[in-house]
């Protein structure tokens, strides 16, 4: 009977060396050490000894049984170093290896643009006002002095909503009459930048979303030589002293007069392309003296304010500065675009 015992433990621990997934481990374990297993099968027959052989036994069997329970959690042990020693082995992390690069994302040559006019204009004194993309017909045009079926709407293609009466703006310039109605009877001095819309064929001049930034100056004493300096000034911080300018005479409803300025065009230095139409220059912004109607709508009283105003884009300016000769590459979120700039 001890010689059995002996050989069921030997035997146990040799097929203990044998299992090789927790699996095999389960099997193993019920097999020697469960209740059936062959350890506890061996205890069983301890009444078939002599009596004072029992307890001898019983020790035996307990000393036996605590040694496999020891050895099974070896085998466990090992089994769990093995299985994570393959896993590194087929995977293999290596921590000395250098991280991956995460990539940068740039500025929009548009948004670096606007950001420039913000600072040349807040240098100047102007505080930026922001206005809604969604606009009524009596503050787009009305207010403006653009009475229902003027022809000079037809300046201005809209797209409309299916509200009657709710547009998205054409221009900046419903924005003025915010900006006077909120701060009359201030004086004011502000830029109004903003995402504008036409409904327009799409070349490579016009687009059918681009941006504008509106200006505006009320005062008592505000004359045309101080539109056209300020205006000759931007030009000069944006594009450097050089640059040509000029200012032809123009219409807007609401303003009066109402000029233009062209900058020499540097994509072909005034000598004719296809952004400049051939003629020389580029057209940056629609300006003029805020019409006395324009004034009144905003609150002010024209026989005692003047203004004046103006509206650029932005677009054309960063395609001047940039020599980018086609306006749809702005939406068109080609990387091979972007990455330049
Ligand atoms: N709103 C005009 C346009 O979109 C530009 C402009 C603004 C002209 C202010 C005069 C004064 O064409």
């Amino acid at each position: 009977m001890f010689e059995e015992l002996e050989n069921a433990f030997t035997s146990s621990l040799e097929e203990l060396t044998q299992a090789q997934t927790p699996a095999d481990l389960d099997i193993w374990y019920k097999g020697s050490l469960g209740r059936k297993g062959k350890l506890n099968l061996m205890a069983r027959r301890v009444g078939q000894l002599e009596p004072d052989k029992r307890p001898e036994f019983g020790r035996r069997v307990n000393q036996l049984k605590k040694e496999l329970e020891k050895a099974h959690k070896d085998r466990q042990d090992q089994l769990k170093g093995i299985d994570l020693d393959s896993v590194l082995a087929a995977d293999g992390l290596d921590v000395t290896l250098p991280g991956r690069r995460p990539v940068r994302g740039g500025l929009h040559p548009a948004t670096m643009t606007l950001r420039q006019i913000y600072r040349i204009w807040g240098d100047m004194g102007f505080q930026i006002y922001r206005s809604r993309d969604v606009e009524t017909d009596e503050l787009n045009f009305e207010l403006l002095n653009m009475p229902k079926h003027h022809p000079a709407r037809d300046m201005w293609d809209t797209f409309h909503t299916t509200t009657p009466g709710v547009i998205l703006r054409t221009h900046t310039s419903p924005g003025q009459i915010h900006a006077m109605r909120e701060y009359f009877p201030e004086p004011i001095r502000v830029i109004l930048p903003g995402m504008c819309y036409r409904y327009e064929q799409i070349t490579a001049r016009s687009e059918i979303q681009f941006s504008q930034v509106e200006g505006l100056a009320v005062g008592t004493k505000i004359s045309m030589a101080d539109l056209k300096g300020t205006l000759v000034n931007f030009t000069r911080r944006m594009f450097g002293l050089e640059r040509k300018t000029r200012f032809r005479a123009s219409y807007f409803p609401f303003t009066e007069p109402s000029a233009e300025m062209d900058v020499e065009c540097i994509l072909c230095s005034g000598t004719g392309c296809q952004v400049c139409k051939y003629t020389g220059w580029l057209e940056i912004l629609g300006c003029g003296m805020v019409h006395p109607r324009v004034l009144k709508n905003g609150g002010y009283d024209p026989a005692k304010y003047s203004g004046f105003a103006f509206g650029l884009g932005p677009e054309r300016i960063a395609m001047l500065k940039y020599s980018i000769d086609d306006i749809r590459y702005f939406w068109s979120n080609d990387l091979r675009f972007l990455k330049q700039f």
